[in-house]
């Protein structure tokens, strides 16, 4: 049954609008969220749903669900039923890049689709419709590209898996499979629908006109041909704000007509501003929000100056009578960001019943927005311009409905060990193998994701997880690492044996083609160890090289038994080994002997050691 409403919003004479560029509600009161699904005709997402989200993904759902921040979906429930039966998924979200720094209400979709990934393991498109902003709010195309990886650099800080995301600007990836659907949507929607979903009068210019198929394509799977093809079954969910609705109303609507899935939507209520005027925070008044590059100082002062209190204004009558919990924005604000349900509550009880004053709440809240606000820019910080570039590359996924999060290279035959240890957020940590492509000089390309290695294992996968990794106390894992030059036809190979007794099998090569050195045998092997914490927000800040602890302890990752092979089989011993730490502050290497070092601690940067067979 279509239960999707069509021309509603625009002509709706209703006292609230609520669409991709209008948020208003009459006399500037509150949205009426009961409404606004009743309007839409989405459905409510109710505690069962979030039960069953808990079921699935067996851990507890985010706070926004919880919370009900997202709070409306359309077909949920369906691509809940199929990954039951055990077919996965892709996400999609997106961004407008209409503005240099971002404020926490731009957050939310992001944290929670980073949520989403994690929890469902499942690939992620992130539009950037620099194309949108440039024709709605007359910027260059120039500086709205500018914008989208500026804006892309404060989603990769969320923390998205780059295995597992693909980022694109509009101007950039609009074009061929793309644009096969953008044509075929807008020829199933007239300009008296378009006009009727999205307000559209004369004067609008026909840039906007055909701007909503650009929005609607990426519900498709065939729109990414380098991700799912052949998989035109795969369906969509799209986490989004419910402003988006009108979009992907559309999109469902046509989406039969062209042998599609309908795209499943989950939608979220709008972040309010501090002083709780209307619906939501403005980018466009700087006292009305909190921005990710807000100081501690700044973050204190708008909270304490303009956040809207529920307080009292005397404190005997607060004593008396106690805040109005429903107006007051810090504690609105504490039910978005703060995770801990009995503090929450608690704060509420005490506030509500006016033993605690507002002064109390608003430091308990510049506390937890400082904190996250803080943790973004150190991961805002790290994401450098390769990064962006790895995300954006048109480029398979290959491990996109697995897990893995680490990489290294090794160029000898050893055995290394890496303890893992659960961290206390119980997110799962595995070595795994990876390979970089061109001794970092240009493209700065790790694993499959450049052209370079090439894969013939389908059992040991590069960028794919290794487990069992070992364990402090428990079980402990070494794994035999081989290259070798397969002297007859020339590409150097890689092989992996695992200590649970399985024998070194190749994985893949190097094809000949790829080198102009190293043709006929190498000089110095080098071998070594990188974190690439792609990973870099929230939790995932600090991820530690080797075990995570210093050589000297008996914890620590190993290799052992470093060998140089003459021929396939013939191993010699290293005569000449040196070991180096690219960051000695965040770990360290120590060499035991010409054939073993240790290496490992808090923090990762590179671990880099050279040996050389000969006299030299
Ligand atoms: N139009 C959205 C904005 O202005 C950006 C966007 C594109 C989006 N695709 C999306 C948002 C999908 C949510 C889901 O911000």
């Amino acid at each position: 049954m279509d239960v999707d409403k069509k021309d509603s919003i625009a002509s709706d004479s209703s006292d609230q609008v609520v669409n991709p560029w209008e948020v208003s509600a009459k006399d500037g009161g509150k949205i009426d969220y009961d409404k606004l699904i009743d309007q839409f005709g989405c459905q409510r997402l109710d505690a069962s749903l979030i039960d069953r989200v808990q079921r699935l993904t067996s851990r507890q759902p985010h706070v926004f669900l919880r919370r009900g921040v997202f709070f409306a979906h359309r077909d949920f429930n369906e691509v809940l039923d199929a990954y039951e039966r055990g077919d996965k998924f892709y996400l999609y979200t997106g961004r407008g890049p209409s503005s240099e720094a971002l404020h926490l209400g731009h957050l939310i979709p992001f944290m929670f689709t980073k949520y989403l990934q994690e929890a469902f393991k499942v690939p992620l498109v992130i539009q950037l419709t620099d194309d949108e902003k440039c024709m709605w709010k007359n910027l260059s195309v120039e500086e709205s590209q500018r914008l989208a990886r500026e804006n892309a650099k404060d989603i990769i800080a969320c923390g998205f898996d780059v295995t597992k995301t693909f980022i694109f600007s509009d101007f950039d990836y609009v074009g061929g499979a793309f644009y096969k659907n953008m044509v075929k949507v807008a020829k199933c929607v007239t300009l008296n629908k378009a006009m009727g979903i999205f307000g559209f009068s004369g004067e609008d210019h026909i840039g906007k006109l055909s701007f909503p198929p650009v929005q609607a394509f990426p519900s498709f799977p065939s729109s990414f041909p380098h991700l799912f093809p052949g998989k035109d079954k795969l369906r969509c969910l799209i986490p989004c704000a419910i402003d988006q609705d009108p979009y992907f109303r559309m999109t469902r609507d046509v989406a039969p007509r062209l042998g599609y899935s309908k795209p499943a939507l989950i939608e979220s209520s709008f972040f309010p501003a501090l002083q709780a005027k209307n619906g939501k925070m403005s980018a466009s008044d700087p006292n009305s929000a909190i921005y990710v590059t807000d100081t501690a100082k700044e973050i204190k002062n708008k909270i304490n100056r303009y956040a809207f209190s529920g307080g009292q204004d005397s404190i005997e009558k607060h004593r008396e009578i106690g805040a109005n919990l429903e107006v007051d924005i810090p504690v609105k604000y504490l039910s978005f960001f703060l995770d801990d349900d009995t503090e929450l509550e608690h704060i509420k009880k005490e506030y509500g019943e006016g033993r605690m004053l507002t002064g109390e709440v608003k430091k308990r809240l510049t506390e937890v927005l400082t904190e996250m606000v803080e943790r973004h820019r150190m991961a805002r910080a790290a994401v450098t311009d390769e990064m962006v570039d790895a995300f954006m590359a048109v480029r398979p996924l290959p491990s996109m409905f697995e897990y893995g999060t680490e990489t290294g290279r090794s160029v000898l035959k050893g055995q290394s060990r890496h303890d893992s240890e659960n961290d206390r957020f119980s997110t799962r940590k595995e070595a795994a193998l990876g390979h970089e492509t061109d001794a970092y000089t240009s493209t700065r390309c790790y694993n499959l994701r450049c052209p370079g290695f090439v894969q013939t294992s389908r059992t040991v996968l590069i960028e794919g997880a290794i487990s069992p990794a070992s364990t402090i106390g428990g079980l402990q894992t070494e794994l035999t690492l081989q290259v070798w030059k397969d002297p007859a036809r020339g590409p150097w190979w890689l092989g992996v044996g695992f200590s649970n007794g399985t024998k070194l099998s190749a994985i893949g090569y190097w094809p000949v083609e790829i080198f102009s050195r190293l043709t006929d045998h190498a000089e110095n092997v080098q071998w070594g160890g990188e974190i690439v914490d792609i990973r870099a927000s929230g939790r995932h800040t600090t991820t530690e090289m080797g075990s995570g602890y210093r050589p000297g302890s008996d914890r620590a990752a190993y290799v052992r038994d470093l060998q140089v092979a003459l021929s396939p089989g013939e191993f010699v011993p290293v005569s000449r080994l040196v070991v180096g730490a690219t960051n000695a502050t965040y770990y360290g290497v120590e060499k035991y002997s010409n054939s073993s070092f240790s290496y490992g601690g808090p923090h990762g940067a590179a671990v880099h050691l050279s040996v050389t067979r000969g006299s030299n």
